[in-house]
């Protein structure tokens, strides 16, 4: 499967999450491009199966979480995304509230179905990640 993940980190513990989150998509055998979604084209984004968009948490650490501008604005870029799959993550220190329902909801008015949503508490992926990346099957 021909995955692409792009990401907005501040700080670089977004980057270093989606950076492993591609590691184990391509141990699994798909092809994956990475990087962050300032200067990504959405329209060769929106050409892989699966769009996986990650955002750092932004709010007041308890209440009124939110994506990131810059991430909201990029999902708003890409093109149409029936037939395609998408994955939203987000890293964050104490709470994420509506930030991934919000993020998969701007996927999916661009006609992507929704296939994860991941929080990771830091750089490191955890073992639903791994289940999802094994759901996806065998990419080669
Ligand atoms: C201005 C600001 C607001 C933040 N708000 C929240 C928040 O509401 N909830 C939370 O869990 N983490 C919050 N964080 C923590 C970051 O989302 C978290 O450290 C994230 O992993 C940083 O990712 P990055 O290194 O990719 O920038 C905030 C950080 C900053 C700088």
């Amino acid at each position: 499967m021909k995955i692409a993940i792009v990401h907005d980190s501040r700080t670089g513990t977004t980057a270093a999450a989606a950076k492993a989150m591609a590691g184990i998509l391509e141990r699994r055998g798909h092809s994956c491009t990475l990087g962050p979604l300032a200067g990504a084209d959405p329209s060769k984004i929106s050409e892989a199966d699966l769009v996986c968009v990650g955002s750092w948490t932004q709010g007041l650490f308890v209440i009124l979480q939110h994506p990131t501008r810059a991430s909201m604005e990029f999902i708003s870029r890409l093109g149409d995304l029936h037939g395609k799959k998408a994955v939203v993550f987000c890293t964050y220190k104490l709470a994420t509230g509506s930030l991934l329902p919000r993020m998969a909801a701007a996927m999916a008015a661009r006609g992507a179905t929704v296939v994860g949503q991941f929080r990771f508490r830091g750089p490191s992926v955890h073992e639903g990640f791994v289940s999802f990346a094994s759901s996806l099957g065998d990419g080669a």
